[in-house]
């Protein structure tokens, strides 16, 4: 059998990407961060499609060029079509488009959250891929969702946050102390030496199984404020023991409501995606929640976890299978139907 080569795109927020897929192997996966909106403490959607602009081509000759592969050879060209910035997807979409008229090869759309999902089905040595039906936590600086995971294309949400995403969770807290943006990895840092039960932050009630993020963010603020105004060195003698507080309460929210879901569904394979499961507790909370509740837990490659191609190459890669192709009236959409 011919093999299937995907080029996959992804603009959809800062990261330019672009992934060369062989069948289910990624035999590049390139990533051009955008660095310009860290002084802005958040992404700048004019900026950030301003510098798609500029990397589109650059990263995919890269990552072309990094698999050995020419456009000839290509079979497909994936893109990400939505959920995200407008301005940042339209780069996305019409590059893709236009190489797919060129090369006059067909065009796939990818949902950036299916592909989060779906990323566990990429072959990696060393990583099994879940079985269906199983329990996806996607956990990102966007979003926050559980979903039931029936069969590639037939997914469920069953949970979602109300309001803040966990990423921005861990960024608002970070900003709040005082630490540069995206302050996710920087809690992460400090947790790592600090003592989870050193502050205790109220958690949140939320019935079922949505979350909800920004009354803990409230309750951080005004805690920091009250002890800076008793001690101006509050932040600075105690960040370690702060940031593991803060992860700790985070991580307890996560993983109530993954009790719960695995409660209501009876399913005990749980997968994790998004920027977030970058996270070193969540990830050591998850392995022993594999001994503990006899949970089988999946934790996907570092860089297959952040936004990436690969990610939506593998997508790609199914829905060529699928024969799920679109034609080139196809548009970005910022907000997408699961
Ligand atoms: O998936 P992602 O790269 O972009 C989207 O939001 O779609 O996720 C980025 C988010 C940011 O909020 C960042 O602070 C967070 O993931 N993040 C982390 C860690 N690494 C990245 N949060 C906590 N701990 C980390 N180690
Ligand atoms: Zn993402």
């Amino acid at each position: 059998q011919k093999p299937v080569f995907i080029l996959a795109i992804e603009s959809s927020c800062d990261d330019t990407a672009a992934a060369v897929l062989k069948d289910d192997k990624v035999l590049s996966n390139v990533v051009a961060n955008q660095l310009i909106h860290n002084e802005f403490g958040g992404v700048v959607p004019e900026l950030a499609s301003r510098a798609h602009q500029q990397n589109i081509v650059p990263v995919i000759n890269a990552a072309l060029k990094k698999a050995n592969i020419t456009k000839e050879e290509l079979s497909a060209i994936a893109f990400t079509q939505g959920p995200g910035l407008m301005g940042s997807l339209l780069v996305g979409s019409s590059f893709a488009k236009s190489l797919s008229l060129a090369l006059n090869i067909p065009l796939i759309a990818v949902n950036h959250m299916h592909a989060h999902i779906l990323a566990h089905y990429i072959d990696e040595e060393g990583f099994d891929k879940p079985t269906f039906p199983f329990l996806a936590l996607t956990i990102s600086g966007g979003h926050t969702q559980i979903v039931k995971v029936n069969h590639f294309f037939d997914m469920e949400i069953i949970g979602e946050t109300t309001d803040d995403a966990v990423g921005e969770a861990f960024d608002k807290s970070a900003k709040i102390l005082g630490l540069p943006y995206p302050g996710g990895p920087l809690v992460d840092k400090y947790a790592q030496l600090g003592n989870p039960k050193a502050f205790a932050f109220t958690k949140p009630k939320v019935p079922g199984l949505d979350f909800s993020f920004s009354g803990l963010k409230t309750a951080i603020l005004y805690f920091i404020q009250k002890k800076v105004a008793e001690n101006p060195d509050f932040i600075s003698e105690n960040i370690n023991d702060i940031c593991a507080s803060i992860q700790h309460t985070i991580i307890e929210i996560l993983m109530d409501k993954l009790k719960l879901a695995v409660k209501e569904t009876g399913i005990k394979q749980i997968a994790i995606g998004g920027g977030v499961s970058a996270n070193s507790g969540i990830r050591t909370t998850l392995k022993e929640a594999e001994k503990r509740y006899g949970w089988k837990t999946f934790v996907p490659k570092f860089e297959y976890t952040t936004d990436n191609a690969a990610m939506i190459g593998i997508v790609g890669y199914q829905k060529f299978l699928a024969e799920t192709f679109e034609d080139a009236t196809v548009v970005s959409k910022a907000r997408i139907q699961f």
